[in-house]
């Protein structure tokens, strides 16, 4: 394991790579950077990441490669039909999740679509530890309903849950018999589950989860997209798996399943995805759509190098010197943050450090969105995007009101091996600024609001002129520095 003592009361993640290939950044100057978020609508999907100094919008397609999987996609097979490289993804996959049967597709939320237009009919109820929220519209444009039976741990922001990412089996016990199990398609369980924080799911949360699964014959799905942090914490956290290897953990949860789906933009480190199952009816009932919807069965619309980065993506996928950077690196991020007494979430999971916006920015209403006013203001001092996860990432309620968020986070990704402690140093800071003048950050308003997934391309506005007084105050600080 990489983590090891080398200051003498401190535990620092040491890094078991060296970095071959450089990307110069940029950090504007203040001024600059509210021009900027100013004319992205306040929303930084909608920045330019020349603008942008840390990317922490996602993990997603934007973890380091490794030289073995540069290497490997120079010898991708480009053929249309039955190419070598599928064939080396095919077996990648099967040894990973240890099951039959592999259709590519070419990211997670393409495979959702594939899974809800098989799966899913109308009136259908699918229970889940958490939702995402490309699964989600998946499902509603199927006709069905998404239920969360999580733990109550799981939406408190500070706690000592080591798994809050567990479903909790009484209540969907009773769910099940509430609807009855033939209006439930499947169960699905989300590895490191990512709108509460990439909060982990444990082993034996996922074994019994399938026992009450197979009493009332239904099938259990697990989306994998995030299951390299978790296994991390399964063999740290979880007693049960401190003697079985990742790979051997990867597969006991796999074995649960009978369905798996993953986004290879997380989980293999470059572009694309896929579904996994041993069951050949089914197999052959979703393997139609794919030509329909992905490409040919053999490419699955992922291009032929990413395929075979794919591959060798997963073989390291069950390394711990790999797995454990991203964890590792968001618990020093913590670490840091606590001193600072920033608010955020705990315990500190996988993909992204996040911070707790309802306690950060408690002053704004929670109709002013106070995640995404947070994520503007972080641009603006530091020129780091970060993602929100809140208010605006659900829909609103049938009736045009706000569906406030039962967790108001601000998510700032480390994608794996991509940044360092000093960088991680640098936002932390800015952050700690960011608190102290906390009451400076106002809300925000649409001023464009796409009808469905709008927190991707909506346009928003200050609600007051609380970013001009914001830069005044940073500039009283800092003084010419960037
Ligand atoms: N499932 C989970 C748990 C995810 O985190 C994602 C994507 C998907 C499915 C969809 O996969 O993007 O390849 O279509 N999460 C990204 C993120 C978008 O930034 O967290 P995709």
């Amino acid at each position: 394991m990489s983590r090891i003592k080398f200051f003498k009361e401190k535990n620092l993640p040491l890094e078991m790579h060296k970095v071959r290939i450089v990307q110069k950044l940029n950090l504007l100057p203040i001024d600059e950077r509210l021009k900027a978020i100013q004319e992205a609508g306040n929303n930084t999907f909608l920045l330019r990441n020349s603008d942008v100094y840390l990317d922490m919008l996602t993990d997603s397609g934007t973890n380091a490669m490794s030289d073995r999987q540069l290497g490997a996609m120079m010898i991708a097979d480009d053929s249309y039909a039955g190419s070598a490289t599928f064939y080396r993804l095919e077996e990648a996959v099967q040894k990973f999740f240890g099951k039959k049967y592999f259709l590519p597709a070419h990211q997670g939320r393409a495979c959702e679509n594939i899974l809800a237009k098989t799966l899913v009919k109308p009136g259908d109820v699918v229970p889940m530890n958490y939702h995402f929220t490309t699964t989600k519209t998946h499902i509603v444009l199927a006709g069905g309903r998404v239920e969360e039976i999580f733990k109550d741990e799981a939406i408190e922001t500070t706690s000592s849950e080591p798994f809050k990412g567990d479903i909790d089996l009484v209540k969907l016990e009773k769910l099940i018999n509430e609807v009855g199990p033939e209006h439930v398609p499947f169960v699905r369980i989300e590895m490191g589950t990512n709108l509460i924080g990439g909060q982990p799911v444990s082993l034996g949360n996922v074994q019994d989860t399938k026992a009450i699964c197979k009493k009332y014959n239904i099938p259990l799905m697990i989306d994998a997209s995030l299951i390299t942090d978790n296994l991390y914490f399964n063999k740290i956290r979880e007693e049960k798996c401190a003697d079985m290897t990742i790979a051997e953990i990867a597969l006991e949860i796999s074995k649960c399943a009978d369905i798996v789906y993953f986004s290879a933009r997380k989980l293999g480190s470059a572009k694309g995805g896929g579904i996994v199952i041993d069951d050949k009816a089914l197999y052959d009932k979703m393997k139609v759509l794919i030509p329909v919807y992905e490409g040919f069965l053999t490419y699955g619309g992922m291009s032929t190098r990413e395929m075979e980065a794919v591959a060798v993506g997963l073989e390291e996928a069950v390394d711990m010197d790999m797995i454990s950077h991203g964890p590792e690196f968001i618990e020093e991020f913590a670490r840091i943050l606590t001193e600072y007494n920033v608010p955020i979430v705990t315990p500190p999971g996988g993909l992204g450090l996040h911070l707790n916006a309802r306690e950060f920015v408690g002053h704004i209403k929670g109709e002013e969105y106070q995640a995404a006013s947070l994520v503007a203001a972080i641009y603006l001092v530091s020129g780091a995007r970060g993602m929100e996860r809140g208010t605006l990432s659900e829909e609103k309620n049938p009736d045009g009101s706000e569906h406030i968020a039962s967790c108001e986070l601000v998510r700032l990704a480390l994608p794996r091996r991509v940044f360092t402690l000093s960088q991680v140093r640098f936002i932390a800071d800015r952050l700690a600024w960011l608190y102290e003048n906390r009451e400076l950050i106002g809300g925000l308003r649409f001023v464009e609001e796409p009808s469905v997934m709008r927190f991707f391309i909506g346009r928003l506005e200050p609600t007051s002129d609380w970013q001009e007084k914001l830069v005044a105050k940073f500039k009283e600080d800092f003084g010419d520095s960037l």
